[in-house]
């Protein structure tokens, strides 16, 4: 009734599906119909013990994850390809965690965690409580997820999956690793990726009744106590879509990708191929296209304005496209032959191409030699070391702000995130190298935004007082 003109007109449909917690409409904080019952057939689906939509994303499944099973000072391994949402829910549960290197190809490009890293890092650190890995990384790399279970098993260590970019991975028949495949204890997907849900629905799978409980009550702390039933209704509508249809979608979606990426491969497009070693994997959905002489920012923008093509993220060296059952309705040639004269036409007018180095784009905290060796406050050698102050310590200690330049040695007390993809570059209670910094010094230098940072520009970052020897 009171609504102005404009959101009625809008949002005339949707606006019928804005109910709230009435008798016949179930409550998520307490589920006993209709929401119970459409939880129950995601689990299902997901092939989980018990399933949690969640109306705020994958980032409150993230949150509290943290907070249901690390209390203060529990140890958490991580790779580095982690959503800032995974270092948040830490940030809050005090936890300290122990950043894991991912994997890189010849070229620079990341990815994702290998076994062998697992298993190291476990032996290192056996008070490890939680080991959270991203797979499908951002750009559709998945890791060994049975190998990893095998090992976390062995030593007790609960193992979470950041599904978000892999909620319709179950739907491919089995060509790529998944969470409830490999056996996972907890898995969370962004339903309003790949499948269509309404943004931010979510679910948050569990492989063990034992967990149920307390993330159940951390779900609770975190959601809103009035959860969007548009939301939760197309969290409902997309189950029932993938249980009908979901693989013959998907299977044509990996056909399509497949003739795409061929096509664009004729037409001497340079493409991420897919991987051999470690067990790692690609999702074909994902295309990642080089872009060697740096073309990839004036590439992405000629495609949406000239050829009305959105991509999902660029970067100098690169670009990322998704593919999905909605592009079933176009013809992959054309698309194929749109791309190949975007390309053309962008190495002939982008006025600053230079050459560019895919090792350029991301941060080298991502790989083993920033994390080699260390001396830890016990002056033992560690190839994977804990953060010196957790990211809670970090956050609450006192800081100042310094330029980036005179920044290395010391304890980051901010999050620095690059977004797309929203992966941190710098966490709270971290040691700053050099080698971070000259990589930010040249994003900051192609006029980068950073998220999180309380100088978005990063002419100085926040750091945490004292000498702060180690
Ligand atoms: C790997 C990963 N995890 C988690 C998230 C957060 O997901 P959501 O948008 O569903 O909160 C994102 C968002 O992009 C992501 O890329």
């Amino acid at each position: 009734m009171g609504a102005p003109d404009l959101l009625h007109k809008g949002f005339n449909a949707a606006m019928r599906w804005d109910l709230t917690e009435l008798d016949s409409l179930d409550d998520l904080h307490l589920p006993r119909g209709a929401i119970k019952k459409a939880q129950e057939l995601a689990a299902l689906l997901f092939n989980a013990e018990e399933t949690f939509f969640l109306v705020n994303g994958v980032t409150v499944g993230l949150i509290s994850l943290f907070l249901a099973f690390c209390r203060p000072g529990d140890k958490v391994l991580l790779t580095r390809i982690s959503h800032k949402a995974a270092l948040h829910g830490i940030a809050l549960s005090g936890a300290r965690p122990v950043f894991l290197p991912v994997e890189k190809d010849s070229s620079g490009f990341p990815r994702n965690i290998s076994a062998a890293v697992v298993r190291q890092a476990l032996q290192e650190h056996p008070d490890a409580r939680l080991l959270l890995v991203t797979s499908p990384s951002y750009w559709g790399i998945t890791a060994d997820l049975p190998a990893i279970k095998q090992i976390t098993a062995r030593h007790g260590v609960i193992f979470a999956v950041d599904e978000a970019h892999g909620t319709h991975l179950p739907f491919y028949g089995g060509k790529l690793p998944h969470s409830a495949a490999a056996g996972a204890d907890i898995w969370l997907h962004s339903a309003h990726k790949s499948l269509g849900a309404l943004t931010p629905g979510a679910f948050l799978h569990l492989g063990k009744k034992n967990l149920v409980s307390p993330i159940k009550f951390w779900l609770q702390v975190m959601q809103t106590s009035s959860p969007s039933y548009p939301v939760m209704i197309s969290l409902d509508l997309i189950r029932r879509q993938m249980a009908l249809k979901g693989k013959v979608l998907f299977s044509r979606s990996w056909n399509w990708a497949g003739y795409f990426r061929q096509e664009l491969e004729k037409k001497g497009v340079q493409l991420l191929s897919p991987l051999k070693k470690d067990g790692f994997k690609l999702d074909l959905c994902r295309i990642t296209l080089f872009c060697p002489r740096g073309e990839g920012h004036y590439l992405a923008k000629r495609l949406a304005q000239k050829y009305r093509f959105q991509v999902e993220m660029c970067d100098n060296s690169f670009l990322l496209a998704i593919v999905g059952p909605s592009q079933l309705l176009f013809s992959a040639d054309d698309l194929a032959r749109a791309f190949s004269r975007a390309r053309r036409e962008s190495l002939v007018f982008n006025p600053g191409t230079t050459a560019s180095s895919i090792a350029m784009d991301f941060s080298p905290s991502f790989f083993r030699e920033e994390s080699k060796t260390f001396f830890h406050e016990h002056k033992k050698e560690e190839s994977f070391p804990a953060f010196c102050l957790t990211p809670r310590e970090a956050i609450y200690s006192p800081s100042l702000v310094v330029p980036l330049e005179k920044s290395p040695g010391k304890i980051c007390s901010e999050m620095v995130v690059l977004s797309p993809p929203g992966i941190p570059v710098l966490s709270p209670g971290e040691v700053i190298t050099e080698k971070v910094v000259c990589y930010l010094l040249q994003k900051r230098a192609e006029k980068t935004l950073f998220q999180g940072a309380s100088d978005p520009v990063l002419k100085t970052i926040k750091v945490v007082t004292g000498d702060n020897k180690i």
